[in-house]
């Protein structure tokens, strides 16, 4: 088979990899990939965002089948655009990527099918949504709409800061035109959870769990970021947890699709909060995380295309997804100034360790080839992945691995999976 992997992030060098490993795969492209994800792919200068273009060279190259990675295009509909060509692709048709692309479909989704998660109002005019922040319980959480790059919530703890946050989102349009719409949420506390998943439209295959951490520095203070690093498994996902997700959660999602006339067929990403009530759903996405790929997709022993295949084929229920019984740990090397102001193109010295040493992985994610040399390119730099019989074996192995590498500006939060220190 030839495969087109579409997106050029540490997530998108997962896929490539796991991709790689089939042994249905003959050639692997990516579009537009970066300087990692080109020592298992050839890599194509198309954007993500072109996607008459990215169909063009899937017809010309005779590509049978083609991975969406990222959200942008997902939600902009290149799921149709590869289909009206006869393309066979994998990710979510416009009309399900909503899931992730408008907030407020999703609450409203959830509200009208029983599933738990915090509650909320919608509010298109600005006026109306002060006059509702007036008798709100704070903390309170302002969403934009739309697709923000994670960047779209503000967690307000009073009223002065919420109405700066409804001027921000709705008013200056921070966040552009996703925030012509905003959401008014109730502030939850509670551990979170990732947990992704594998749906054809009816059924759902669910992966191993995850933790991100999200804020720019340690002890989660900070900017939001994409993400400074993850573990899988969560061993805050208990079996209870598990029990309760699927009894009211998963396939209820799944099931609210069809229903809704638009069927999801890809990756649902459940961003979980466990509340004292019980699991609730803060939000969902349409693809793999970035960086919970760099975690989960290391352990699964599936065949990945295999798996992919039977999701656009409608024939899920015919695979059962098994794990590694043991842990990873993604430690993400970012540009120091991340997520704000960053400089790009220092040479990265020490790759070379990784090609040597099993169980280590190191993805690229912001990277470019200059020169014949691997330089900086973006934010987030790289991840670096281990495995280990257990989690704090995982973490020990992943930040031993962190020194390998060497880039002018390096920065790195040295508290990913501390929290399993708790336990
Ligand atoms: P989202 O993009 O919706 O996942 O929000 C980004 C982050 O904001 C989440 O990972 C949470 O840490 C936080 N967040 C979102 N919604 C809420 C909420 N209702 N209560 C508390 N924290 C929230
Ligand atoms: N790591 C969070 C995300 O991919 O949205």
């Amino acid at each position: 088979m030839k495969v087109l992997i579409v997106g050029s992030g540490g997530r998108e060098h997962a896929l490539a990899l796991s991709a790689a490993k089939s042994p249905k795969v003959e050639k692997l492209y990516c579009a537009p990939g970066n300087a990692g994800i080109g020592q298992v792919a050839e890599c194509v200068p198309i954007g993500a965002m072109e996607f008459e273009k990215l169909a063009a060279f899937a017809k010309e190259q005779a590509v049978d089948f083609t991975i969406i990675g990222m959200d942008d295009p997902l939600v902009g509909g290149i799921v149709d655009v590869f289909e009206e060509k006869g393309l066979k692709v994998f990710g979510p048709r416009k009309n399900a990527a909503i899931l992730e692309g408008s907030k407020a479909f999703s609450k409203d989704l959830m509200k009208k099918y029983n599933i738990p998660t915090a509650a909320y109002e919608t509010f298109d005019d600005p006026k109306e949504a002060l006059a509702y922040l007036e008798t709100a319980k704070m903390p309170v959480v302002l969403k934009a709409d739309g697709l923000a790059l994670g960047k779209g919530v503000l967690i307000c703890k009073t009223l002065e800061e919420a109405k700066e946050g409804v001027k921000s989102i709705m008013e200056d349009k921070k966040f552009g035109a996703a925030g012509n719409r905003m959401v008014v949420e109730e502030f939850m506390t509670g551990r979170e959870v990732s947990v992704l998943s594998f749906v054809d439209g009816k059924t759902i295959r669910i992966l191993s769990s995850a933790q991100d951490h999200k804020r720019a520095k340690d002890g989660d203070q900070g900017l939001n970021t994409g993400g400074m690093g993850t573990f899988s498994p969560s061993p805050f996902y208990t079996k209870e947890v598990d029990e309760f997700c699927h009894k009211y959660i998963y396939q209820a999602t799944v099931d609210a699709m069809a229903a809704e006339g638009r069927p999801f067929v890809g990756v649902i990403f459940f961003g979980l909060m466990l509340t004292e009530d019980g699991p609730k759903v803060l939000e969902y996405n349409a693809r793999f995380g970035d960086p919970e790929a760099q975690v989960v997709l290391p352990r699964m022993k599936n065949d990945m295309l295999e798996v992919m295949q039977a999701c656009v084929e409608g024939r899920l229920d015919e695979i059962q997804i098994a794990f590694e019984d043991n842990a990873a740990v993604c430690v993400v090397l970012a540009s120091d100034g991340y997520p704000v102001a960053y400089e790009k193109g220092c040479p990265i010295e020490g790759l070379e360790r990784f090609e040597k040493t099993q169980d280590y992985y190191c993805f690229h994610a912001g990277t470019a080839l200059k020169d014949g040399k691997i330089v900086t390119n973006g934010g987030r730099v790289l991840g670096v992945t281990a495995k280990g019989a257990d989690l704090k074996e995982a973490r020990r192995k992943a930040y031993e691995a962190a020194e390998w590498v060497r880039f002018a500006n390096k920065y790195m939060r040295h508290d990913i999976g501390k929290a399993i220190d708790e336990l």
